[in-house]
């Protein structure tokens, strides 16, 4: 599964409808997300831009207004807070974002 990743450091922060995950940095989010939630990697996911079950509302910590993506086109950052997320990755995380740490604000 590690093949998976392009080659990473460290984990960075991410806060996903209001919880904390740790997730490889330089790496699409939907990968990243997969590296907390192995579901993703057997989901309905097209990984190129065509199905739009990946879709995101997030905001940045040097951008604080929400923006739209498709977790396969984008790489998650540090400090990223991922607001809104497609149906097929609710469905895909919720066991994993319900065992999570809630985010502090
Ligand atoms: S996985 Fe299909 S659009 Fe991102």
């Amino acid at each position: 599964m590690d093949d998976l990743f392009e080659p990473y450091e460290r984990l960075i922060r991410l806060v996903v409808a209001g919880k904390e995950l740790q997730v490889p940095e330089n790496n699409l989010l939907l990968r990243q997300l997969s590296y907390v939630a192995p579901d993703i990697s057997s989901g309905r996911y097209c990984w190129n831009g065509e199905c739009r079950y990946c879709e995101v509302s997030y905001r940045t910590e040097t951008r604080g207004t929400e923006q739209s993506a498709l977790a396969c086109r984008v790489k998650g950052q540090a400090g990223m807070r991922v607001t809104k997320l497609a149906l097929e990755m609710r469905y895909n995380l919720a066991e994993t974002l319900a065992a999570a740490p809630k985010a502090n604000e």
